[in-house]
């Protein structure tokens, strides 16, 4: 009975407190910079991402306490390369993922993104790394389909009543897939997390149990190459594959056109225009201005903006000048990685696409250009996302002019964090699509 008495218990809690304290305060982490609630708690830090504003907070306790950053008892932010290289590519694909990426599994299977360690990444990536890489993404059955798409994204807005279009609901999702948009759009806006998709995911177990895919797909690399995968593993890849593609893609354009249509930016839109319209016949991946627009809309706006975590190795490591014992998550977040290296970014919360034309400093541009992550695990699909992304650019662009409804305000274009990516807050970008003049003379300079 002795032992239930209050007096006893409020020493125990106090004893319990005082042992808690004490670990927190002689952490290895301790002298890491970073708010004194990060020492105790990462209750703050769940608060922020129930909110849709992690990447935010994190940026803004960089801001404040500089590149290295405790955000919660066992987490750390970097902004460096050094610290990004040393997590993203030490060792060719880095640190090994946390499980964060268990949310992202798919009919309860691992795919590519979600595997965790090195050895199962490696092994999957052998199958189907070739299928992304620049030749076969090239090739003119992938490029026509890709350039098919855009055209029919381009007419229906130009088609829209008052060339009035909202290219975040109308994103390349309804084009690249009509019939999977039909079935995205009735849950759309019931996401409860990302890639939550009841109906595309039905659609796809079943084509892929279907034969006669294209050569170039992934399903074609699959039934050469499937070693110990069965047709849920491989529909899972598939799936996993298109949502990755599919919102990232989207939402930077939409981003990214929201930002060429301000009157801030219309210098900008029409420098891009006019090399566009002077290099008709030129290939998308030669014309420098529409590869400095798409830098920069990826540097301002990465579709997947924040942290991607892994855990520190076994042994603990040193990492930009703080020792980290293992098992310690550390991330870099491409928003802050972008916007607070001021040496390569000067002016980094400032949309520029003119400095990615900077005689100095490119190469240190292109390495700290984080929207693809870095490294053995960065984006696979980079080349078909600006394969995308550059043949859209160019079919809005090299006949039309685009500014904002008067209807959009800025704060609906406020990013909202879903997790992994990132979309606008109001869930809406409505653009007016204005004509091009077939040689519009364009002297008046913005
Ligand atoms: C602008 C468009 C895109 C952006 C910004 C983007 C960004 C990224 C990033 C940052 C990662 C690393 C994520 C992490 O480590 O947690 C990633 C991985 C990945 N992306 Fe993309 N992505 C884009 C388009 C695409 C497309 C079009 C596809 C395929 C159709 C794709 C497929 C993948 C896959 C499969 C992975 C996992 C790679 C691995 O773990 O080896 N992405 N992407």
């Amino acid at each position: 009975m002795l032992l239930l008495s209050p007096i006893v218990l409020i020493w125990a809690a106090a004893l319990l407190l005082a042992v808690f304290l004490i670990q927190r305060l002689r952490s290895p982490l301790s002298k890491i910079p970073g708010p004194a609630v990060s020492k105790y708690t990462s209750l703050v830090l769940k608060w922020k991402e129930i909110k849709a504003l992690r990447t935010v907070y994190i940026h803004q306790l960089h801001q404040q306490y500089g590149p290295v950053v405790r955000i919660a008892p066992n987490e750390v932010s970097f902004t460096s390369w050094e610290a990004l290289k040393e997590i993203y590519c030490s060792g060719g694909s880095g640190y090994d993922k946390t499980e964060f990426y268990d949310l992202f599994k798919i009919y309860g299977r691992r795919t590519m993104f979600t595997t965790l360690n090195k050895a199962d990444h490696a092994k999957r990536k052998r199958i189907l790394a070739d299928r992304y890489a620049n030749s076969n993404i090239m090739k003119s059955a992938s490029v026509a389909g890709v350039q098919e798409r855009s055209s029919k994204f381009v007419r229906r807005c130009v088609s829209s009543p008052g060339g009035v279009s909202d290219i975040f609901v109308n994103r390349l999702i309804s084009h690249y897939a009509p019939t999977l948009h039909r079935l995205f759009s009735k849950v759309l806006y019931l996401f409860a997390k990302p890639r939550e998709t009841p109906l595309a995911d039905d659609y796809v177990l079943e084509t892929s149990q279907l034969s006669g895919t294209a050569p170039f797909t992934l399903m074609s690399r699959f039934d050469e190459k499937t070693g110990d995968l069965d047709y849920i593993d491989k529909a899972a890849e598939c799936l996993d594959h298109m949502a990755a593609g599919i919102d990232t893609t989207g939402d930077g354009l939409c981003f990214l056109m929201w930002e060429l249509s301000q009157p801030r930016s219309l210098a900008f839109q029409r420098k891009l225009a006019d090399e566009l319209r002077a290099n008709r016949e030129t290939p998308f991946d030669r014309l420098p201005y529409l590869d400095a627009v798409v830098n920069e809309g990826l540097r301002c706006f990465p579709p997947i903006p924040m942290s991607l975590p892994r855990y520190v190795p076994q042994g603990g490591r040193s990492i930009d000048g703080f020792w980290l014992p293992e098992k310690t998550i550390v991330s870099c977040q491409a928003y802050s990685v972008h916007r607070l290296n001021s040496a390569i970014f000067p002016d980094g919360d400032r949309f520029n696409p003119d400095r990615w034309l900077e005689p100095q400093g490119d190469a240190d541009r292109r390495r700290l250009q984080f929207a693809f992550s870095n490294g053995g695990r960065g984006c696979v699909g980079k080349h078909l996302a600006l394969l995308e992304m550059k043949t859209l650019l160019r079919d809005v662009y090299s006949r039309y002019s685009t500014t904002p409804h008067e209807s959009m305000r800025e704060e609906a274009m406020a990013m909202s964090d879903q997790l992994i990516s990132a979309r606008p807050l109001g869930q809406t970008c409505l653009l007016r699509f204005h004509a091009l003049e077939e040689d519009d003379n364009r002297d008046d300079e913005i």
